[in-house]
């Protein structure tokens, strides 16, 4: 690479980053503004922050990344950063903290972003493994979107008339199978080299998987309303011991957010009572009632590495691709992200976002449940903290693939990787099914 030419990229990175940043505070701006102080400064849920929290405590990370540590500025605001502390304020006791108000958090979050603009026109890309990239800064634009996406979880809970408005998402266009034969054979698993990757997705890894075949969409809310209508929810051998346990103390009888309405079932969306749709992916389950939905199926949950095979591997190629169209970001033919839509899309609804082999919708819409609990890669390596994902480790949390409506596109790729409790159904989660192949199904 010539100098210019180097310099060149350099500029298209700032302008890039310039850009990320700036689309992710327009919608942290469009969360935070849609309702008044009063409700910024409320808890909706014992699962969640005040939003006027999550609000200041993107500043506070993106002060201590960008503005201290990458820039080596002065603090803007040293005395608040136990407040922002996640680790140090679990979310039950944030909203009896002296929060900084909703005027406090706004200023504080643009002097904030002054600081990060001005810094960015002269940080030297190639001079710390931190910046190589525009890591810090990608890494910072993935921060701030995945509380978005908190954020969203929490209007979700809000109760009080709809603020969030979009359009519905698109109806089906293709039609789509029930289930693709996955074959025999090692895949690459992880990433090297994608950008702004965070160290879970890394390494990358060769993984060598028997044949085994994967449902082709997500499990929608017609297949659902089934298993709770077979009597899903009273019969423990469906369950595991914890689920079950869980199943009957949290009286757990449909997903959360559903009603009986008539014969059916409606789910309330953002403020909105709405008639359940059947080939809508189902959302807002837990994974104990996924893991019980799989076994009255007949089948079990996919593995991650089989979820992340059927999602990026090309047969024709041998390679792993960033995405299942593909190595280009995603567009609003590809996949239900960004809160461009505020529930998922029918099955058949992004026929341009199929795998190589056919598999739909594993980008956007829901995160998909995994039977397989959260472990560092081989050869993981903790960057820039280990308190990222490292800490999370251990057989306490289960993964979550794909990204759901509400994911932005910035903190999605077919090697991200999420994570949470096995009770947890707050957040936008569903699943789909996957069983091992039959002997004269996976015969080449
Ligand atoms: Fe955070």
């Amino acid at each position: 690479m010539t100098d210019t030419s180097h310099a060149r990229g350099a500029e298209q990175l700032r302008d890039l980053i310039a850009a990320e940043l700036d689309r992710t505070r327009a919608r942290t701006a469009l969360l935070t503004d849609a309702v008044d102080d009063a409700d910024l400064m409320r808890q909706h849920s014992p699962l969640m922050s005040p939003l006027v929290w999550d609000l200041a405590h993107v500043g506070n990370q993106e002060e201590l990344w960008l503005v201290r540590d990458v820039g080596g500025r002065d603090p803007v605001r040293q005395d608040i950063d136990d407040l922002y502390d996640a680790f140090k304020q679990p979310r039950k006791d944030r909203p009896a903290l002296p929060l900084l108000a909703p005027g406090e958090a706004r200023a504080y979050v643009g002097s904030v972003r002054d600081k990060v603009y001005d810094l960015l026109d002269t940080v030297r890309f190639g001079e710390r493994p931190l910046v190589a990239d525009g890591f810090a800064f990608g890494m910072i634009v993935q921060h701030e979107q995945q509380h978005d996406e908190t954020m969203l979880a929490t209007h979700q809970l809000r109760s009080g008339p709809a603020v969030l408005h979009a359009p519905p998402p698109p109806e089906p266009r293709a039609t789509v199978g029930a289930e693709v034969l996955i074959p025999a054979g090692p895949f690459t698993m992880g990433t090297d080299t994608d950008p702004w990757a965070l160290d879970n997705e890394r390494p990358a890894h060769r993984v060598d998987l028997p044949a085994y075949v994967i449902d082709a969409a997500p499990v929608t809310n017609g297949d659902y309303r089934r298993f709770i209508a077979e009597g899903g929810y009273d019969d423990p051998r469906w369950w595991s011991a914890a689920g079950w346990a869980h199943r009957v103390e949290a009286d757990l009888t449909a997903p959360m957010h559903w009603r009986r309405d008539g014969d059916g079932w409606a789910y309330r969306r953002f403020g909105r009572w709405a008639p359940v749709r059947d080939d809508e992916p189902v959302v807002h389950v837990s994974w104990h009632e996924a893991q019980a939905y799989a076994a009255w199926a007949g089948k079990r949950l996919p593995t991650e590495a089989e979820w992340e095979k059927a999602a990026r591997w090309d047969p024709v190629t041998g390679r792993s691709r960033r995405y299942p169209w593909g190595d280009d970001d995603p567009t609003a033919d590809h996949a239900n992200l960004g809160q461009r839509h505020l529930w998922p899309a029918p099955v058949g609804a992004y026929p341009a976002g199929a795998s190589p082999l056919g598999v739909h919708q594993m980008i956007g819409d829901v995160w998909e449940w995994t039977s397989t609990a959260f472990r560092g890669h081989p050869g993981f390596t903790a960057f820039p903290y280990r308190e990222y994902s490292e800490v999370f480790f251990g057989d306490d949390h289960r993964v979550l693939r794909g990204g759901s409506f509400g994911t932005d596109r910035a903190a999605c790729r077919g090697t991200f990787r999420n994570w949470d409790y096995p009770i947890r159904r707050q957040i936008f989660s569903g699943f789909r099914c996957a069983r091992d192949a039959r002997p004269e199904e996976s015969r080449p």
